[in-house]
């Protein structure tokens, strides 16, 4: 379970990314190792779990209550690891910072390269799931929308590559992939670019308009929950959940923390708050 919550985590990170419309080049704000002197202690607390935690924030019609978000879990590790920092230094580390070490703790534990993160963003102030449904990418994306998608906030075509090799952890639900296996098209019932063996077992997984909906499918087959290049293999042999992976089948490596750096840096904004309790903001 600890493991399916780092893997909500990593996840969180791009969807927090995907919140922020804003994508001027505001990397300059951000420092590595930023808690050396203000909060020394934090990087060994910080060990559950970008670019402004919004995802985090409870209410109505807030991101979370996006149907995009519905099988997000996870918000209470969050919680715990916010309250272990607060108490050795309140108000000093945002939660946005916390979502972006937890993101690298958790590929390093899963057994994947780490890379030193920056820190100083700041937590957002509001939250909207309007939001949530409009700026992600989404699972039927084609490759020319992939990309336009990251271009819009500054990330190039091979850090989108890169970025959703992190789909070699983790799971996804039938409702997700579920048009591609049934009345695809006018021409094709089945997506024609699924292996046909490994459609028969999705169909087996996913039935028809009875499916259930908490049944999680590993995206990497190869290796089930280890952070590897494996699940671009999976994306060779036509295996790919989604359209928007099946389209990309590239190469994947130690430029995933690179990435993961520049995608951190998207979005953030110093006139934010460091907000005490993830889940609301700061009273006045
Ligand atoms: C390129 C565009 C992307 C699309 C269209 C996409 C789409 C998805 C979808 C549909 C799921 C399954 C959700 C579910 O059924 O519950 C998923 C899971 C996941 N995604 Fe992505 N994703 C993208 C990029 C990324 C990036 C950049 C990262 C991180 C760097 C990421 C990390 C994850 C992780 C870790 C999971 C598994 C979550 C879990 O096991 O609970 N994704 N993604
Ligand atoms: C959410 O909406 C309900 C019903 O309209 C209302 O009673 C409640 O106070 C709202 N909660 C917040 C946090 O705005
Ligand atoms: C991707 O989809 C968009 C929108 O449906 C379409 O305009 C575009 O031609 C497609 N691109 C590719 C490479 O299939
Ligand atoms: C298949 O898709 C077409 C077009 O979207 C729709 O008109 C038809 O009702 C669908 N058939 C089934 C069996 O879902
Ligand atoms: C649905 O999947 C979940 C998770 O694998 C499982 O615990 C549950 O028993 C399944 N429900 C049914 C009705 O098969
Ligand atoms: C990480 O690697 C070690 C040593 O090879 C192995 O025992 C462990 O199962 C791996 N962890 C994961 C999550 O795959
Ligand atoms: C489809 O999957 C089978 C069984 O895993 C594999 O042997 C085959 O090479 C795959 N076909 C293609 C076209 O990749």
């Amino acid at each position: 379970m600890a493991s399916l919550n780092n893997l909500f985590l990593l996840l969180t990170w791009v969807l927090l990314l995907f919140m922020l419309v804003d994508s001027s080049e505001q990397a300059s704000l951000l420092r590595d190792d930023f808690y050396k002197d203000s909060c020394p202690d934090a990087k060994s607390v910080i060990k559950a779990a970008g670019c402004d935690a919004s995802v985090l924030l409870d209410g109505n019609d807030t991101e979370k209550t996006a149907p995009i978000n519905s099988n997000l879990i996870g918000y209470d590790v969050v919680d715990d690891a916010k309250q272990a920092v607060e108490a050795i230094c309140p108000g000093v580390v945002s939660c946005s910072d916390i979502l972006a070490y937890a993101a690298r703790d958790s590929t390093v534990k899963l057994n994947g390269t780490g890379w030193t993160v920056q820190g100083r963003r700041r937590d957002g102030l509001f939250s909207c799931a309007d939001a949530a449904e409009n700026e992600l990418p989404l699972p039927t994306f084609n490759v020319s929308q992939l990309i336009e998608s990251f271009a819009r906030r500054g990330l190039s075509k091979t850090q989108m590559v890169i970025l959703s090799g992190s789909h070699t952890v983790g799971v996804g639900h039938c409702d997700k992939f579920i048009e591609r296996l049934y009345n695809f098209s006018a021409t094709h019932f089945t997506d024609p670019s699924i292996n046909a063996s490994y459609a028969q077992q999705l169909k087996k997984d996913c039935p028809q308009a009875i499916f259930n909906t908490t049944l999680e499918i590993f995206m990497d087959t190869i290796t089930l929950g280890e952070f590897d290049a494996n699940y671009y293999k999976v994306l060779s042999e036509h295996k790919g959940l989604f359209t928007s992976d099946q389209s990309l089948e590239r190469r994947f490596d130690h430029r995933f923390g690179k990435a993961m750096r520049a995608m951190g840096a998207v979005g953030v904004r110093a006139e934010f708050q460091v907000r005490r309790n993830c889940r609301t903001v700061n009273p006045c």
